[in-house]
C-alpha cells in the first residue's frame, strides 16, 4: 500500500494552497459578512485549472484525477468554504456529469465554457418537497415533441444566481416514478425562467443560494442528457462522485479549525504557561488529530477507487458521512480552544464552524448517507 502522493499531486496541492493563503484569505470575513460571491477569486481558479479539474482536456479540462481534485479543495475549504463549494458543485456534478454522460455537441457547447470557468453550472436536483426524497419530483418536463416544456420549482440551489448553466432534473413522465425523470440543461436567459430570492443563510454565506422558478420553459430535446427516463441515474451517479467532493470540503474545513487551534493553543497563556501545554487542551487536538487523519483516509481511499475504476458509491458516502461529522466537531472543539476569542469573527474558528454544518446536509444528509451505506453493505 502506497500513500505517496506523486509529484505532480504535491505539486498541486502547493498551487491551491498558496492560492488560498494569497488570494482567498485576504476578505474572506468580509465576504462571509456581506454574504458577497468571491467573483474575481473564482475567475482566478478557473485560470488555474481549478474549475474543470477531471475533464478531458479536449473540452478545455485539466484532465486530473480525483485526487488531484481533492487535495485542492481540501485546501480551498481550510481557508474560504464558499469558494470551494462553487468549485466543488461545478466540478463534480456539473463538469464531471456533462464529461460523462453529454454527448458530443453538448461537450462542444457547453463543457467547454465551464471546464475553463468561463462560466459556472449549477445542478438543481432538490425542490420544496424534494430534498432527501429525491425521486418526489414535482418539476415536470413534458415531452412536446421537438422540445419539453420545464415548469416548477427548485430550492436551494448553489450557484443559483451566479450560474449560467443549469442541469435540472425533472418529472416527464408519472407513470414510470423515477424511469420517467429526465436531466434537461438549461441556460440563463431562457424565457420563463426566473431565479428567485437569495437564501440568508447560517454558513457558507459567500456562496450564492437560490431557488429557482420555471414557468413553460421551452427546452429543445437536443438539451437532454442521456437516454429518455435517463436523469434520476443521472442525478445518482453525479451525486455519488460529488460526495467525494463535498468529503474533501468537510476534510479541508476540519484541518482549517484545527490548525487555527493548534496554532493559537501555541501562543495564548493561561495559570503561567502555553493553553497548549494543559492537557484538557492537547487532549483535544490529539483527538482532533486522529480523527482528522481517519477522515483524511476515508476521503483519499474513495478518490482512488474513483480514479481505479472501482464502484465509489460506499466509499464516497462513508468518506462524507465521516468527514463531515469530523469538521463539525473539529470546528467546535476549536472553537472552545480560542475561548471568548473563538466567539468572534477576526479568529476564523467561528465561520468554519458555522460552514461545517452544510457538509452533513448538502449531497445528501448524513441520514441519506447511511441509508446508502447500509443498502450497499446489506446487498453484499
Ligand atoms: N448509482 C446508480 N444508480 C443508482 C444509485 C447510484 N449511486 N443510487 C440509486 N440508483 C438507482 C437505483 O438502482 C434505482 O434504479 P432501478 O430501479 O432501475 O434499479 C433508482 O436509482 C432508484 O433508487 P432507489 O430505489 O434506491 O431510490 P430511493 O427513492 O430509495 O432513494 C436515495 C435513494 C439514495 C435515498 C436518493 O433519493 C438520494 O440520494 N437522496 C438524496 C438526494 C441528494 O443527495 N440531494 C442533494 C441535492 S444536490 C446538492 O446538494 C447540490 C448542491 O447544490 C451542493
Amino acid at each position: 500500500m502506497d500513500f505517496t502522493l506523486s509529484e505532480e499531486q504535491l505539486m498541486i496541492q502547493q498551487a491551491a494552497r498558496d492560492f488560498a493563503e494569497n488570494e482567498l484569505l485576504p476578505g474572506v470575513i468580509e465576504r462571509d459578512d456581506e454574504q458577497r460571491f468571491p467573483a474575481e477569486q473564482i475567475k482566478k481558479m478557473g485560470e488555474l485549472g481549478f474549475m474543470g479539474m477531471m475533464v478531458n482536456p479536449k473540452y478545455n479540462g485539466s484532465g486530473l484525477d480525483t485526487l488531484s481534485y481533492v487535495l485542492v479543495i481540501e485546501e480551498l475549504s481550510k481557508i474560504d468554504a464558499s469558494a470551494s463549494v462553487v468549485a466543488s458543485v461545478n466540478n463534480s456534478l456539473v463538469c464531471w456529469g456533462l464529461d460523462t454522460f453529454a454527448n458530443e455537441a453538448q461537450k462542444e457547447k457547453y463543457l467547454t465554457k465551464l471546464a475553463s470557468g468561463e462560466v459556472i453550472g449549477a445542478f438543481c436536483l432538490s425542490e420544496p418537497e424534494a430534498g432527501s426524497d429525491a425521486t418526489s419530483q414535482k418539476t415536470t418536463a413534458i415531452d412536446k415533441g421537438d422540445h419539453y416544456l420545464l415548469n416548477g420549482t427548485k430550492n436551494w440551489i448553489t450557484n443559483g444566481n451566479t450560474a449560467d448553466i443549469y442541469l435540472v432534473i425533472a418529472q416527464t413522465d408519472i407513470e414510470k416514478g423515477h424511469r420517467g425523470i429526465n436531466a434537461l440543461i438549461v441556460e440563463k436567459g431562457m424565457p420563463g425562467f426566473e431565479v428567485g430570492p437569495k437564501e440568508n443563510k447560517l454558513g457558507i454565506r459567500g456562496s450564492d443560494t437560490h431557488s429557482l422558478l420555471f414557468n413553460d420553459v421551452k427546452i429543445p430535446k437536443e438539451n437532454r442528457i442521456g437516454e429518455d427516463g435517463f436523469g434520476f441515474k443521472f442525478a445518482m451517479k453525479t451525486l455519488a462522485g460529488g460526495r467525494i467532493g463535498i468529503a474533501a470540503q468537510a476534510l479541508g474545513i476540519a484541518t482549517g479549525a484545527y490548525e487555527l487551534a493548534k496554532k493559537y493553543s501555541k501562543e495564548r497563556k493561561a495559570f503561567g504557561t502555553e493553553i497548549s501545554n494543559h492537557q484538557a487542551i492537547a487532549f483535544k487536538l490529539a483527538d482532533m488529530h486522529t480523527q482528522i487523519q481517519a477522515a483524511r483516509h476515508l476521503v483519499y481511499k474513495a478518490a482512488w477507487d474513483k480514479d481505479n475504476g472501482n464502484d465509489y458509491t460506499l466509499s464516497g458516502a462513508m468518506a462524507k458521512l465521516y468527514a463531515s461529522q469530523v469538521a463539525m466537531e473539529t470546528a467546535v472543539e476549536a472553537v472552545q480552544i480560542h475561548g471568548g476569542n473563538g466567539f468572534v469573527k477576526d479568529y476564523h474558528v467561528e465561520r468554519l464552524m458555522r460552514d461545517a454544518k452544510i457538509t452533513q446536509i448538502y449531497e445528501g444528509t448524513s441520514e441519506i448517507q447511511k441509508i446508502v451505506i447500509s443498502r450497499n453493505i446489506l446487498k453484499a
